[in-house]
C-alpha cells in the first residue's frame, strides 16, 4: 500500500505558550477529498500548514509521502512545496504586479521553467475555471469570487499530490462557493490530488466526504 500523502502523529504546533494545534492526528490518503471545520481560531490553518510542509510540529509527527517533515532540511520542503503542494490560501496571497495567467504560472516558473506543456497547462486551467479573456487582467480587476478561482487554478498548475484549500469559499454565497468546490473536486481529480478543505459553511459541509472537526487546538471526528 501506498503510504498517505499527508498524515500528523500527535501533532502539536505550540506559538509560546498558546497551542494552536494539539495532538493532531490525521491522514491523508492518495486521491480523497477531505474537510476541516471549526470555529475562527480553532487551529485548522495551522492544521494545514503542518500537513503542507509549511510549518512543522513543535512536538509530534509530521509525514509527507512517508518521509519525516521535522527532519527535513528547509530546502527539501520548499522543493515539496512547489512540486508536491498546491495551496489555495486564506488570504488568497496573488501577486497584485503579475496578471492573472502570471499568477497562475508563477508555481512553475519559482519550480524552475515552465515547459511548453505546462504553459498550455496553465491556460487550460485558467479556461477551466472561468475566467479565459481575463487572462492578462491584474486581480484587483477581478471580484473575489474571480480571484478565488486564480487561487485555485494557481494550486493545480504544478499537478500536485495534495491540494489545501482554506477556506476557499469564504468571500462566496453558498452557490458560487459549491461551484468553486465543484471546480476544486474536479480539477483534483483529474491529477489525482488528495485534497483538504477547510471551510466555516455549514452548507458546504454535507458536500465533503470526510469531515474533521476542529475544537480549541483539537482534531476530533466530525
Ligand atoms: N504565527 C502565530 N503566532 C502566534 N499565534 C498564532 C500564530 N498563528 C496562529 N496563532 C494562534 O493559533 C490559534 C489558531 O490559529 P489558526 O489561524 O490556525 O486558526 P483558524 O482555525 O485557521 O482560524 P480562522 O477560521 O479565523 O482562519 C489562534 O489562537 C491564533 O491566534
Ligand atoms: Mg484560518
Amino acid at each position: 500500500m501506498s503510504p498517505p500523502v499527508a498524515a500528523l502523529e500527535g501533532a502539536t504546533k505550540a506559538y509560546g505558550d498558546v497551542k494552536a494545534v494539539e495532538g493532531a492526528t490525521i491522514s491523508v490518503e492518495v486521491g480523497k477529498v477531505m474537510g476541516v471545520v471549526g470555529p475562527s481560531g480553532s487551529g485548522k490553518t495551522t492544521l494545514m500548514g503542518m500537513l503542507g510542509t509549511l510549518l512543522v510540529p513543535t512536538s509530534g509527527k509530521a509525514y509527507f509521502v512517508g518521509e519525516d517533515v521535522g527532519g527535513m532540511p528547509v530546502p527539501r520542503r520548499r522543493e515539496l512545496r512547489l512540486r508536491r503542494v498546491g495551496f489555495v490560501f486564506q488570504q488568497l496571497r496573488l501577486m497584485q504586479k503579475l496578471s492573472v495567467i502570471e499568477n497562475v504560472r508563477l508555481p512553475l516558473v519559482l519550480a524552475g521553467g515552465p515547459t511548453a506543456a505546462q504553459l498550455r497547462r496553465a491556460s487550460d486551467l485558467v479556461a477551466a475555471v472561468g475566467l479565459g479573456g481575463k487572462e492578462r487582467r491584474r486581480p484587483r480587476e477581478l471580484s473575489v469570487g474571480e480571484q478565488q478561482r486564480v487561487a485555485v487554478a494557481r494550486a493545480l498548475v504544478n499537478t500536485p499530490a495534495l491540494v489545501l484549500a482554506d477556506e476557499p469559499t469564504s468571500q462566496l454565497d453558498s452557490a458560487t462557493g459549491g461551484k468553486v468546490l465543484d471546480l476544486l473536486e474536479g480539477l483534483s481529480r483529474e491529477v489525482g490530488a488528495a485534497v483538504v478543505i477547510s471551510t466555516h459553511d455549514q452548507k458546504l459541509r454535507g458536500r465533503l466526504g470526510k469531515v474533521y472537526e476542529m475544537r480549541d487546538g483539537v482534531l476530533g471526528p466530525g
